[in-house]
């Protein structure tokens, strides 16, 4: 039998309710496939603050590090808004990216068929869209110096953050945009703002020159702004997208939308070596919290997304994949991605219908 330490974090608002829903889901899966699991539950974001007086506990980096994967929810909240910049859940998510070296952020956002409909897009434009964000995740603005807010000389404030990337991680994260690309549609668009910004200039310059180690995949590159645009206009034109750390989290929030719910989508966070970070595209959804409302189904895809990249268990990331599309077909909605005239499935119920689904029952 296979077995594995994972680390969970489950954070803030709806992340222990969607949590629970993924660690029932991961123990079927194991259970059928003779895999193992061990979980630990260590402290992030608000909860960690609460705990502790910090987001991010060396003891929950320690653990992270310790392990074989590392799952997360969500982290903040109202609560933790008016704390300052070190003691904020966010820097706590921003330093566990750093503090693992996870530099890039895979994000699908697939249409699933049963879907189309939740979509606010229409039909036609939707249907079929399959798009990988390949999002720089531990440089550009989110970490380039100096930082803060600073007085002038005539006393006004002044607040700064840099916008910087060195050619090496430029390099880096194209390498496995192309990489990425290559096992899909063989088409990787580079989106910046290099008409503009010296930092996208020199990102347009090394993606040009990447490209001539993966003359099979199409490089293409737009503007940030027709970027966002496009996704909305004709999203079927994009394969795979290669972008910044501040662009990628902009354009990965609309992509989700075009697949009917941010409650959808999953993502994966890699490193050069050592344990990846699993976690939904969305945030704490504080405004649903502790209601039983919550879409589970980017979490436990978010599982799969373990199972797939982090463990190389493709069989058990396929199963859960497939039991999202069986309830799905059966036509179990939380209330995010429900169509008119449906009843929505609270998040525990949509867990339950998940377990059932594995089970063949
Ligand atoms: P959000 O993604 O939490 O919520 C945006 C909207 O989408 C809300 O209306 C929410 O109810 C809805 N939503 C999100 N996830 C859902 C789900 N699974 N099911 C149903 N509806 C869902 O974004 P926000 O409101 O801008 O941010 C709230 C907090 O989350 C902030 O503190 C923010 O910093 C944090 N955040 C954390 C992460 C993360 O942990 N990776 C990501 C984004 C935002
Ligand atoms: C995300 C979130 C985070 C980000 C925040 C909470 C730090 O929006 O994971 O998309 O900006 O990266
Ligand atoms: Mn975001």
């Amino acid at each position: 039998a296979q077995h594995y330490r994972i680390t969970l974090l489950p954070g803030d608002g709806i992340g222990p309710e969607i949590m629970a829903v993924a660690v029932d889901v991961l123990k079927v899966v194991g259970e059928q496939l003779n895999i193992t699991f061990e979980f630990t539950e260590a402290l992030i974001g608000g909860a960690a603050i609460d705990a502790t007086g910090e987001p991010l506990p060396a003891q929950t980096l320690e653990i992270c590090r310790d392990s074989d994967a590392v799952l997360l929810a969500a982290i903040g909240g109202y609560k933790w808004d008016t704390l300052s910049r070190h003691l904020r859940p966010e820097t706590g998510l921003l330093g566990l990216r750093a503090g693992l070296g996870l530099f890039a952020n895979l994000r699908p956002a697939t249409i699933l068929p049963q879907l189309i409909d939740a979509s606010s897009l229409k039909r036609e434009v939707v249907e079929g869209v399959d798009i990988m964000v390949v999002r720089e995740l531990t440089g550009g603005i989110y970490f380039g110096q100096p930082r803060g807010i600073f007085t002038t000389e005539t006393g006004e404030k002044r607040g700064v953050n840099t916008m910087a990337y060195t050619e090496a991680e430029i390099d880096r994260i194209g390498r496995v945009a192309f990489e990425t690309a290559r096992k899909r549609g063989k088409k990787l668009c580079s989106v910046d703002k290099s008409n503009v910004l010296e930092v996208s200039q020199l990102w347009r310059d090394r993606m040009t020159q990447l490209a001539a180690e993966y003359p099979d995949v199409e490089l293409s590159h737009l503007y940030v702004d027709n970027a966002a645009m496009q996704l909305l206009r004709a999203p079927k034109q994009f394969d795979t997208i290669v972008t910044g750390n501040l662009f990628g989290d902009i354009l990965s929030d609309a992509a989700a939308m075009l697949t009917g719910s941010i409650g959808m989508l999953p993502s994966a966070s890699l490193g050069e070596k050592g344990p990846g970070l699993f976690e939904p595209v969305h945030g704490s959804a504080p405004d649903i919290a502790g209601q039983d409302k919550a879409n589970p189904l980017a979490q436990v895809l978010s599982a799969a997304m373990m199972l797939r990249y982090g463990l190389n268990q493709p069989t058990a990331a396929d199963r859960i994949e497939q039991a999202v599309l069986r309830v799905l077909d059966q036509g179990d909605r939380t209330g995010d991605i429900m169509s008119e005239g449906m009843n929505p499935l609270g998040c525990r119920a949509m867990g339950n219908a998940l377990i059932q689904a594995l089970s063949g029952g």
